[in-house]
């Protein structure tokens, strides 16, 4: 099994727009680096120049009629080069992994979202990422008109950002169904708390990870 061949753990944190994804991730990563870890923060699709240029095709509207396969397969694409020169040697190296968004978010986005059915996405997932899963994902979960009302806030939407209220809808529930589907490596928060609340909800989670890794 992959665990077996790595030290370092992996955590993915996903949610809808709006969640509050950003100042949370340094939380954890704040909170990890305080307790002696070596964190490597990256995100998807990006983390590498080559995924941050597909980043900039998936989110560009000059792009609107991007078919729902080829943005499957970006996703796909930018993972695999993500995997074999960050998330890998990172995590063999014994460092952890803090990544913004994984495959959650493409069964959510491409699954809930765009209706491909699971199985395809699946079937790339056991393609690209072999047996690599993360360790744990955090969820930032939120009632959608709250976070895409925060959202707006944010200026310009991009190409996902501008879809309608019923698509995320279908996102977030996407998200609730992998993790009723994978209990044991989700955490849901409770994202329409204060941030102080919130934060304080993702460092209990934090400390049991902290506490099995003996660290
Ligand atoms: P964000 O990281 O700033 O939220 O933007 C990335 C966008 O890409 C976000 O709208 C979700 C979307 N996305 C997918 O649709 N599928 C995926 O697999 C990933 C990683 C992101």
């Amino acid at each position: 099994m992959y665990k077996e061949r790595s030290h370092g753990r992996f955590i993915t944190v996903e949610g809808t727009e709006g969640v509050g994804k950003s100042s949370n991730i340094t939380f954890i990563q704040e909170t990890l680096q305080k307790a002696g870890i070596d964190v490597v923060a990256t995100r998807e699709p990006g983390g590498t120049q080559l995924g941050e240029e597909v980043r900039e095709m998936l989110l560009d509207h000059r792009h609107s009629g991007m078919s729902v396969d080829a943005e499957l397969l970006l996703m796909f694409a930018a993972r695999a080069q993500h995997i074999e020169q960050v998330i890998q040697p990172a995590l063999k190296q014994g460092q952890w992994v803090l990544c913004d968004r994984f495959t959650d978010a493409t069964y959510a986005y491409q699954g809930g979202g765009r209706g491909i059915p699971n199985e395809r996405i699946a079937t790339l997932e056991r393609w690209v990422q072999d047996t690599l899963r993360p360790d744990m994902t955090v969820l930032l979960d939120l009632p959608v008109e709250i976070g895409l009302a925060r959202a707006a806030e944010r200026g310009v939407a991009d190409r996902f950002e501008k879809e309608q209220q019923t698509f995320f809808e279908q996102v977030r529930q996407a998200y609730l169904v992998q993790a009723q589907k994978t209990p044991e490596r989700y955490r849901i928060i409770d994202a329409s708390r204060t941030l102080d609340e919130v934060q304080q909800q993702i460092a209990a989670v934090l400390q049991l990870i902290l506490e099995e890794q003996g660290a």
